[in-house]
């Protein structure tokens, strides 16, 4: 039971100004592990604007997040934050980004919210009550799709800081491609979760993720009646791994034919 979603949202809300408020200069963007691989000033104090309110509001809790080092998993309240997942769309002013914080209670999901401040869309979810899409003072209740598959939208990530895995990537692509209606990489994996939650994807798929990547996500895409695991179908960890979601017979077509033969022509298979 987590009855304290409205405190959560606010918080968001009011951090989300930094990503919507600010005119981005060359000297607020740093690059991570690459030149792809990108971190701005507002990356930071959005992080640091969430913690400082979240720490006030649940002062036993502890926090795992994109932008600090020193993260490890622990029984504890912890909350896992993208501070703005969509780094690259949000330095190319793509206004396709999104705060994401999911909540763990004992390493087990127990709260998940995702927005959108460009659209001003907050995707939320908390366990065993449903999930849910806000929109300009309204909500209403969200489901997985289970559109057939001529018809279906799949969503996907380039795992673009692990570029070993692109020939399953490429196969996958092309098998999708000819088994479903068409293919959407819009560069946020924390929207294309809430997405298939929502409805607006059948299915999404990344060969590897973040913690904060995936946390919200995968309870929204659970509580909306569908499924978030690792290509294996195993449970995530909560460390990077592959994620694969959506409704059950989506999935199971991707896992049981498109994999297995896009894993045959790459020669690569995903084992996190
Ligand atoms: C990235 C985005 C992207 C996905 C990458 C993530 P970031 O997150 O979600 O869509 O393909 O794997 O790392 O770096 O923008 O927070």
């Amino acid at each position: 039971m987590f009855t304290e979603k409205e405190k959560v949202i606010a918080v968001i809300y009011d951090a989300a100004r930094y990503m919507t408020e600010n005119e981005l200069t060359a000297a607020d963007i740093h690059e991570k592990t690459s030149a792809a691989d990108l971190v701005t000033v507002y990356d930071v104090k959005v992080q640091e604007t969430l913690i400082a309110a979240f720490r006030s509001l649940f002062p036993n809790a502890e926090f795992f997040a994109e932008e600090k080092k020193d993260n490890r998993l622990t029984d504890a309240l912890t909350f896992i934050i993208d501070p703005i997942d969509g780094t690259a769309n949000f330095v190319a002013g793509l206004r396709h980004s999104a705060i994401s914080v999911g909540i763990l209670q004992e390493k087990k999901p127990l709260a998940g919210f995702i927005y959108d401040p460009y659209q001003d869309e907050l995707f939320y979810a908390v366990r065993g009550e449903g999930a849910f899409l806000r929109h300009g003072g309204k909500e209403k209740p969200i489901t997985v799709c289970r559109h057939p598959f001529p018809v279906s939208l799949v969503g996907f990530g380039t795992d673009p800081y692990h570029k070993e895995n692109t020939p399953l990537l490429a196969a996958l692509v092309k098998l999708c491609i000819h088994r479903f209606a068409d293919m959407r990489r819009a560069g946020a994996a924390t929207l294309d979760l809430a997405y298939v939650a929502a409805g607006r994807l059948d299915i999404f798929f990344e060969t590897g993720l973040s913690p904060w990547d995936y946390a919200a996500g995968r309870i929204l895409v659970e509580e909306a009646g569908g499924s978030c695991t690792r290509f294996s179908g195993e449970e995530v960890n909560y460390e990077r791994c592959s994620i694969l979601a959506g409704g059950a017979e989506i999935v199971k077509e991707f896992k049981e034919n498109l994999l297995p033969e896009a894993e045959k022509q790459s020669g690569i298979k995903v084992t996190i």
